[in-house]
């Protein structure tokens, strides 16, 4: 698949070279190519572009920006570029201010998410929640005591949900589908819940896993 990446930090770099480990084509969306270098002469194959470049050549596009530039970066793709296309979107909408006793704040309330607002200002693009629980260091192929981990999605589009399942298997992953948009004022709030042993005794290194009955 030919996959169009919003977004060159961690998150977007650890993605995109998941994407060419497993031997898709992967374009990484920046306002700065040139703060890239070091990377794409690592990552063989990986190419950067515009945001409007990337999300254009993306059958998947990836949003991995700043939450609270999430609308600005998509606006800058390009709702043209966007629409009928499974949009991944690995954003927390994160407030600008410091943690409290390790628990960040959002921006939202769990009423809305960040991924139903954006959904609503872009209705034909097909997004998916997804990655946004997780350390960008375990995203692909993470090896872990308990094995695979779960990763929750949700988003309205069945054949986008299925794109995600199949990129969640290749990445080493357990899907958990929690249904529609709305379904991510839960899966957002997850991030919260990762990050405070990361802050509080500076672990990173987990993931959730949804256990169930024989
Ligand atoms: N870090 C993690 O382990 C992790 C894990 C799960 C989810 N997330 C979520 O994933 C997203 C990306 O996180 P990150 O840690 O990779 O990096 P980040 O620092 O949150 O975001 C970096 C990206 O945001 C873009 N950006 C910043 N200001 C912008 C603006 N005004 N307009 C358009 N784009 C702008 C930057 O674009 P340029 O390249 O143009 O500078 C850069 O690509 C966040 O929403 C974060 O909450 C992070």
């Amino acid at each position: 698949m030919n996959v169009g990446i919003l977004g060159s930090g961690d998150v977007g770099k650890a993605l995109a070279a998941g994407f060419l480990k497993h031997g898709h084509n992967a374009v990484l969306g920046t306002r700065d190519p040139a703060k890239l270098s070091d990377w794409l002469a690592r990552h063989r194959g990986a190419r950067t572009g515009s945001f409007s470049e990337t999300a254009k050549f993306g059958e998947v596009v990836v949003l991995a920006v700043k939450g609270t530039m999430a609308l600005e970066a998509l606006r800058g793709a390009g709702t043209v570029n966007l629409a009928g296309k499974p949009v991944i979107d690995a954003t927390n909408p994160i407030a600008d201010a410091p943690p409290v006793n390790g628990v960040i704040k959002f921006f939202t309330n769990l009423d809305e998410s960040l991924m139903e607002r954006l959904q609503r200002e872009f209705p034909q693009a097909h997004f998916v929640k997804a990655f946004n629980s997780v350390g960008h260091r375990l995203m692909i192929n993470p090896q872990l005591k308990g094995g695979k981990p779960t990763m929750f999605i949700c988003g309205n589009e069945e054949a986008a949900k299925r794109t995600m399942r199949g990129i969640l298997d290749q990445f080493g992953w357990e899907t958990a589908d929690m249904g529609k948009a709305e379904a991510a004022r839960a899966i957002e709030p997850l991030c919260m819940l990762w990050l405070i042993p990361g802050f509080l005794r500076n672990e990173w290194s987990h993931a959730f896993k949804l256990l169930r009955q024989e």
